[in-house]
């Protein structure tokens, strides 16, 4: 791998040879995760935990704990082998280039690169018998507690190696109890929360669904120390597998009751060979580590995010209202420049085209046919796309476009002239998820094809000013034409699938690096922080009930920012449309309505809701984010955001479960963030006409009182949703 820092190499400075060991301590801001070498130059992770004043201490550190190698041999190893005397679940598995299946790693070397704040920490080991080099990777930030690691696997023998396993990341930590929470779900009932104990054996998270790696579960997980998770208190690691494609993490509580966590690419069907002087890089292993609970640590994985990581983190995002629950597929031009025209009254400042726009021979009007034909439809759209911009313009309203790029009808032109970029089995029936396959994007020509898709649209178009990139089908009956005739092997094809796909986007990004695009996928079946270097937000869920979304974004708001997160107010829920409006405006706000339906109060309410997010929505993608109150433990949800110097902040309280007719918030909720001693007057914002705020606008509180006491946002059944303004007083 090409090191791109032009800062210099200096060796890390820490390494202390005394006992004849090495000892590499990996810092963040406040912890640490230390190695060390035994006699022979294998490598243990000996510590992880608060960091230590003075360096030398780090050497006391393993006498104290108990790590023998008897039982199932290597429990705490950097990057625990296979195939010798290690019996524990591996790390890496590797079929040498002469068959062998053993392997062993010690320790060679250790360099830091310093660029800015990141600090790069390369740790080099290798095989005694055979020419295998692993480098561990670890990656952190001076200003916070975030950490991301991966692995380089570099094949030196002589020959091919074909790898097992190749883990991202291999971590290990010693304390009494442990306890889990992962996201599972389905399709509209994604990221549901499961905390549990974790006890003796592997509990594995994982997808083997080759696209939208989400939709059933997520590569997201909070593990806990001592005590279940709780948003103030305790230490806890939130981390994320950012890989886009099947990924498979184990807990193993070992049998000195330690836990041992291996993270990476999942191992079925993806035997991967790596020709000699190749090296494979495994995706990253992300984490944040806080020593008060999960708030501080989704607040630095947020920070890191915005600053470091997700596309256009720290710009602006684009309202909008996209077209697809208001019309579906039964559009024309004369519709669609009316919902020009919704969008401008509605205040917006894109309307976004959604499925249905393309396709003649098969046209699109259904979800059966027409994908893969990216050619406006000429009945629907007889002036083609640029007409749809320029109207748009004429609006004052920017213009955006639905693709879903990798994906393809049988029922289209593209299918009929090249069956074999489709993944299938040759000799049995395709199998059809939503009517469609998956396209083979470790087919370069099948890449170029993708690419041009946007290209064109952006070249015949160059004022698209947002794309939604859907992809709504897993990979049934996985198998490549191109692999078995470029003599690739098929365990390839899941990998190579999302390399194929990051290499498209690498080009777009290129050629387009700043155009906002939304990833989607019928639902929460796609988001992480690959993916987030190229797209600038992502689609939770299809599902846009209010009550749900609440559940579904605090779930979610754990692991990305606000600025990431498209919510849109829709048809879905009977709901009230301010409780809808109010649940969208805690992350980008959008609507996917159709505004003839609604009535005056509501229409009314929205606008002025709608300038009021304009109003506050510096601190809702840019502020920091508390979780105040959980609907998981009340039959309420509170949240806030600060904007970063104290002086505003913004509170959201939803009304999440009105089994009882009562005033719910019978307590005050401490806000959490501003500043202690500054002082604060708390304004009701976005009342729906002909109801007035029970909230004392001329009320001055103190921070310390609104941290201490709180504050008694009075929801109740007929106040489903209450937002307040929080602005210092000068
Ligand atoms: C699934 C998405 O989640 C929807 O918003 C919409 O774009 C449809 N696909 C279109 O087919």
């Amino acid at each position: 791998m090409k090191i791109r820092y032009t800062a210099s190499i200096i060796l890390f400075l820490v390494i202390s040879y005394c006992r004849a060991q090495t000892i590499i301590p990996i810092e963040t801001k406040d912890f640490a995760m230390v190695f060390q070498t035994d006699s022979q130059n294998r490598l243990w992770n000996v510590y992880f935990g608060k960091k230590l004043d003075n360096k030398s201490d780090y050497q006391q550190i393993d006498k104290h704990y108990y790590f023998p190698s008897s039982n199932a041999g290597m429990y705490n190893a950097a990057y625990t082998p296979s195939g010798t005397w290690n019996l524990s679940e591996p790390a890496l598995q590797v079929k040498h280039f002469d068959g062998n299946l053993s392997t062993e790693l010690h320790f060679v070397n250790v360099e830091t690169q310093i660029k800015n704040e990141e600090t790069i920490t390369k740790i080099e080991l290798t095989d005694p018998v055979y020419k295998l080099t692993v480098v561990l990777n670890y990656k952190v930030w001076s200003n916070l507690n975030v950490v991301e690691q991966w692995t380089d696997i570099t094949n030196n023998e002589n020959g091919t190696i074909e790898l097992g396993k190749y883990a991202s990341a291999n971590l290990y930590f010693t304390n009494k109890d442990f306890y889990l929470t992962h996201f599972q779900g389905e399709y509209l009932k994604e990221m549901q929360p499961t905390e549990e104990k974790l006890t003796q054996g592997i509990k594995t998270i994982e997808s083997k669904l080759g696209t939208r790696a989400m939709l059933l579960g997520t590569p997201n997980f909070i593990v806990s120390f001592e005590s279940p998770q709780d948003e103030d208190n305790g230490l806890v690691l939130l981390g994320q597998l950012a890989w886009s494609g099947n990924y498979k993490i184990d807990f193993e509580i070992d049998s000195y009751k330690n836990l041992r966590l291996i993270a990476g690419i999942n191992p079925y069907e993806s035997n991967y060979s790596l020709k000699k002087e190749e090296t494979f890089k495994t995706p990253s292993l992300i984490y944040s580590i806080s020593n008060k609970g999960t708030g501080l640590a989704s607040r630095q994985l947020q920070s890191w995010a915005k600053k470091y990581r997700v596309l256009d983190g720290e710009g602006d995002r684009l309202t909008l209202l996209n077209n697809w629950e208001a019309t579906y597929f039964d559009f024309n031009e004369s519709k669609l420049s009316k919902l020009f025209k919704d969008t401008k009254d509605l205040g917006l400042d894109l309307f976004l085209l959604d499925d249905g726009w393309f396709g003649n021979k098969y046209p699109r009007n259904n979800d059966d046919a027409g994908l893969g034909d990216w050619q406006e439809n000429r009945k629907k759209l007889p002036n083609g796309l640029g007409y749809l911009v320029k109207e748009a313009k004429k609006n004052k309203v920017k213009f955006g476009i639905w693709i879903e790029p990798e994906m393809v009808n049988p029922e289209s032109e593209l299918f009929k002239n090249h069956p074999e970029w489709v993944i299938k089995q040759p000799e049995r029936p395709a199998k059809l998820y939503r009517n469609q396959m998956v396209l083979d994007l470790t087919n370069p020509e099948v890449q170029n094809f993708v690419f041009n898709i946007v290209d064109t649209l952006f070249t015949q178009n160059p004022e698209i000013a947002f794309i939604k990139w859907d992809c709504n089908a897993v990979i049934y009956n996985a198998y490549s034409v191109y692999q078995q005739q470029n003599g690739i092997p098929q365990t390839h094809l899941y990998v190579d699938y999302v390399l194929g796909l990051y290499k498209v986007l690498e080009r777009i990004r290129e050629k387009y690096p700043k155009v906002p695009m939304m990833l989607c996928s019928g639902g929460g079946g796609r988001a992480d922080y690959e993916f987030l270097k190229y797209f600038t937000e992502f689609w939770p869920s299809d599902d846009t009930d209010p009550i749900e979304r609440i559940f579904l974004q605090w779930n979610y708001s754990y692991f990305f920012p606000a600025i990431t997160m498209d919510c849109h107010v829709t048809n879905w829920g009977n709901q009230p449309v301010k409780l809808k409006v109010d649940v969208a405006s805690m992350g980008k706000l959008g609507f996917d309505v159709d505004v003839s339906h609604m009535d005056g109060k509501d229409l009314d309410f929205t606008k002025r809701a709608i300038k009021n997010y304009n109003g506050f929505k510096h601190m809702v993608l840019h502020g920091e984010q508390y979780r105040l109150a959980s609907p998981y433990e009340n039959p309420f949800a509170a949240l806030m955001y600060v904007e970063e110097n104290q002086s505003q902040a913004i509170m959201f309280n939803y009304l999440s479960s009105n089994r009882f007719m009562e005033r719910v918030t019978k307590r005050p909720i401490k806000l959490k963030g501003l500043h202690n001693d500054k002082k604060y007057r708390v304004k009701e914002i976005n009342l729906y006409p002909d109801t007035k705020s029970t909230i004392d606008e001329t009320a001055v509180y103190s921070g310390n009182f609104l941290m201490t006491v709180g504050i008694n946002p009075e929801i109740d059944v007929k106040r489903t949703s209450v937002v307040l303004l929080i602005n210092e007083v000068e």
